[in-house]
């Protein structure tokens, strides 16, 4: 198994100058109320659920890296590390809170993940870098474009061969469902769920370049059901 030269550590939080502004929506719409996400997710979303559903769906082997973009205050990356703790673990997102908070837990787990404050749009990150990249929950706090560019972005920091495991909201079924997703659509803004409430997302990860793409799992929750895909980048062909 191919793997590229990282850092077991990258510095946990880059300085507030490195940070990519506030042009990003936080987790529960306001970065004061960042802190409350956790107690949120569980109750609004049933997260454990979501998360250990999402832990099933990527084993990791010894060594391999996996990032989470918009890791949030890090909750499925230390359910990763709970179920391979000999991986190395990377996280992105741009709420400085947010990193703070998975900074936290991270410790108090004794578990050590690479923080980075960062746009997914643009990730600092090496090309074909990591084995795994993970997405929860990020997606429908982007416009359609930067979900393009976000997933082109995950695409690059993949190896060929690596795998994509992406959860977030998917176009509603029932005039119930989207009186349900209502609320998440008023929240984090009808241009950025757009694509969602349309079932556009599998388009878009294809798009991206990504390919045996798979819904894996679906998740009733009460604002509507989150999907989970899978999917990988194409493994480099070998010349005759
Ligand atoms: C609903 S939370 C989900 C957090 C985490 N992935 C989880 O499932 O628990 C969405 C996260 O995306 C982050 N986010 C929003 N826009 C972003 C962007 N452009 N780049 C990186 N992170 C972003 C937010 O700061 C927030 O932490």
């Amino acid at each position: 198994m191919p793997q590229v030269a990282l850092p077991t550590e990258l510095s946990p939080i880059h300085s507030p100058a490195s940070a990519p502004g506030d042009d990003f929506r936080p987790a529960l719409a306001f970065t004061a109320l960042t802190p409350w996400f956790d107690v949120v997710a569980r109750v609004a979303i049933r997260d454990n659920a979501l998360k250990e559903r999402l832990a099933d769906l990527l084993p990791l082997q010894p060594g391999q890296a996996a990032l989470d973009v918009g890791c949030g205050t890090g909750t499925l990356l230390l359910r990763l590390r709970e179920r391979q703790p000999q991986a190395r673990f990377f996280g992105a997102d741009a709420d400085p809170t947010a990193l703070a908070i998975a900074a936290r837990k991270a410790a108090a787990a004794g578990a050590s993940l690479a923080l980075t404050v960062a746009s997914a749009t643009r990730l600092p990150f090496p090309d074909a870098a990591f084995d795994a990249v993970t997405t929860s929950l990020l997606l429908h706090h982007l416009a359609t474009a930067e979900k393009r560019q976000a997933l082109a972005e995950i695409r690059r920091v993949l190896r060929p061969g690596g795998r994509l495991l992406a959860a977030d909201y998917d176009a509603p079924r029932t005039w119930l469902e989207t009186l349900a997703f209502l609320p998440v659509r008023l929240f984090d803004g009808f241009d950025a769920t757009e694509a969602n409430a349309q079932g556009e997302l599998p388009t878009l990860i294809q798009a991206a370049g990504l390919e045996d793409i798979q819904t894996c799992a679906e998740l009733p929750t009460a604002f509507g059901y989150i999907t989970v895909w899978r999917a990988r980048r194409p493994s480099a062909v070998t010349p005759l």
